[in-house]
């Protein structure tokens, strides 16, 4: 079993990068394989809402538009459960993060049920390393996402530098249980 770690942020020694290595703690003290992908590092362009809106994406579940989108789509296609670590960037995901997740939203929501994600966990970090402000804005986009593509909630985490050692306790912890929950379902 594996479990995806998509992170979004430039900097490999920040705040995003340390909720990456708890999340990554977790999963694998748990016996889980996890591995990550760094969207910054992916070359996923924006949706070009190609033809009236929609392109292959409606009626083939796979983005017509030819970058690094296609590599990082078949790995979370093959993922047992997804974790998305994003900075909080104006109380949203940051733009290599919504860049993927709007363009993996078209493929998958339009699979319905028959969507591979349709019923994997789901686990995101939102880490707002400025004020603190825009962390519920930023996790709301999750939640919407996972709606939109049928995944289950896990667990939906915020952190500030003030919350910063609770919450990566917290992050590991959450992680290797959906590492036992992974296992017991398997
Ligand atoms: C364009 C931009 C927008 C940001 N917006 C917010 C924000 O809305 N709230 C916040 O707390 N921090 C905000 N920040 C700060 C980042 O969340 C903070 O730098 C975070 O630690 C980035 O993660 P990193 O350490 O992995 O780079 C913003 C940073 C940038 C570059």
């Amino acid at each position: 079993m594996n479990a995806l770690i998509l992170s979004s942020s430039p900097n490999t020694d920040g705040l995003t990068a340390a909720c990456v290595d708890a999340v990554r703690s977790g999963l694998t003290s748990g016996g889980i394989d996890a591995s990550e992908v760094r969207l910054t590092d992916a070359n996923v362009g924006v949706c070009q809402q190609c033809a009236d809106g929609w392109g292959t994406c409606r009626s083939d579940h796979v983005c017509q538009v030819s970058d690094g989108f296609q590599a990082v789509h078949a790995r979370v296609r093959d993922a047992d459960a997804l974790i998305l670590v994003t900075p909080v960037y104006w109380g949203d995901l940051s733009e290599s993060a919504k860049a993927f997740v709007d363009r993996l939203r078209r493929c998958e929501a339009t699979a319905g049920d028959g969507s591979p994600l349709a019923g994997r966990w789901f686990m995101g970090v939102a880490a707002a390393g400025g004020s603190g402000g825009g962390q519920i804005s930023c996790l709301e986009q999750m939640e919407r996402l996972i709606g939109h593509v049928r995944m289950k909630r896990w667990d939906l985490i915020a952190l500030c530098r003030w919350t910063r050692e609770a919450k990566l306790h917290a992050m590991q912890s959450s992680a290797a249980a959906l590492a036992h929950a992974l296992h017991e379902e398997a």
